[in-house]
């Protein structure tokens, strides 16, 4: 496969929105679109418009404002669905449909009391359907991870000479293990006859925090397009996070030749919009995102840091658009991080002095989880009195 261009689709406002506690209403949806079109998305799933008469509406007013990224709705595999999603999306300038089936036994079996042979048959007639109102429709077979692979290329290639343009490969339990992945979507790539006349689509759930490496090693496999969210919301555990796969990719370009449109930058803003209009805080720890993401506490890191700050980070926080890199004061801190810190406060202290401070310092940390600045400046303080009175 020649070009190196991975799709993201997003689907912080489909698959992110289900999470409790973060349903959006139109205005919130149609701001936060704006954002995702901004931050250089290529496709928004703006929602499941047959689900409620707001989700209609919100799709709707998403499709008639948005401009470049093409905008898509989620419908099963069922007419109506579709007749619903088209009219939702009749306003876009790019849209597409996202319709799709279960094809794991879990769900031909127990969720559908069918047969592998129907549930093809019904794989191909949503496309059909789609395909009358739209040319860019995505196929999704639901479970594909727990699907056989031998079925899947199947359902896989007879959805494509129905038309479809991108075909959706979800782990949607979250259950693969990344080789696993990896080698379904090859099995793909080298058994589904007219697979170059479509782009494979990594949907990964994040059940077992497998959910990016997951969908990397589908994009190594030969998939070209990623669903993720922004801080990884999703179903249950969450799905794969935009944040996450766009820096991979950006970090690892020279070998992986993989790029993407999102403008990196805007990573930590659009972040901290996400989990303010969901009211949903981001872990301190999460990848890129996350409040400790660019923190030191350790006296080895710190000191390591302090010399050349890429000896403990990858990543420069302004690439992410992130605060400063913090050097955080705790008992496990250094006489470097120490030294730094006063200095920042304006206190220069030689290195005799700061050996002497340092005992004070853990004596003070040892009592707290984090030494502030107040703490360092009242240390600071009270030995220069201490100092001038001798
Ligand atoms: O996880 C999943 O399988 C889904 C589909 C509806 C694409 O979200
Ligand atoms: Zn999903």
């Amino acid at each position: 496969m020649a070009d190196g261009k991975v799709y993201i689709f997003d689907t912080t406002l489909r698959d992110g929105e289900q999470v409790p506690g973060c349903k959006l209403n139109t205005k919130e949806k149609v701001e936060l679109a704006l954002q995702l079109e901004d931050l250089g998305v290529d496709i928004i799933e703006a929602g499941f418009p047959i689900s409620s008469p707001g989700d209609f509406e919100s799709v709707s007013q998403i499709a008639g404002i948005v401009k470049n990224a093409t905008v898509c709705g989620l419908t099963r595999a069922v007419q109506k669905d579709i007749e619903v999603a088209a009219e939702a999306l009749k306003g876009a300038a790019r849209p597409r449909i996202h319709t799709g089936i279960g094809t794991s036994d879990y769900h031909i079996k127990s969720k559908f009391n069918s047969t592998q042979e129907d549930i093809l048959q019904r794989a191909v007639q949503c496309v059909k359907w789609a395909k009358n109102f739209v040319d860019d429709v995505e196929f999704y077979a639901e479970d594909a991870g727990r699907t056989d692979n031998e079925y899947l290329a199947r359902v896989v290639e007879a959805v494509i000479a129905a038309g479809a343009t991108v075909v959706n490969i979800p782990d949607t339990t979250g259950y693969c293990l990344p080789h696993q992945y990896g080698e379904k979507i090859a099995y793909l790539i080298n058994n589904v006859p007219n697979v170059d006349k479509a782009i494979l689509s990594c949907h990964c759930h994040n059940d077992l925090g497998l959910a990016t490496a997951n969908s990397i090693a589908g994009v190594i496999a030969g998939a070209r397009q990623i669903e993720c969210t922004i801080n990884g919301l999703g179903e249950r555990a969450g799905n794969t996070s935009l944040e996450e796969v766009a820096m991979i990719i950006k970090q690892h370009q020279p070998e992986l030749g993989f790029y993407t449109n999102i403008k990196a930058s805007q990573l930590n803003p659009m972040s901290r919009i996400v989990s303010d209009i969901m009211r949903m805080p981001v872990q301190p720890n999460k990848a890129i995102v996350g409040s400790n993401a660019f923190s030191h506490s350790s006296g080895i890191h710190q000191d390591g840091f302090l010399k050349n700050a890429q000896t403990y980070e990858i990543i420069a926080p302004e690439e992410v658009g992130a605060d400063s890199s913090k050097i955080v004061l705790t008992a496990r801190s250094g006489r470097s991080a120490l030294a730094y810190r006063f200095q920042k406060l304006g206190f220069e202290f030689l290195r005799n002095d700061v050996d002497v401070l340092y005992n004070e310092f853990l004596r003070v940390a040892d009592s707290k989880k984090e030494v502030e600045d107040n703490d360092l400046a009242v240390m600071a303080k009270a030995y220069q009195a201490s100092a001038s009175a001798v």
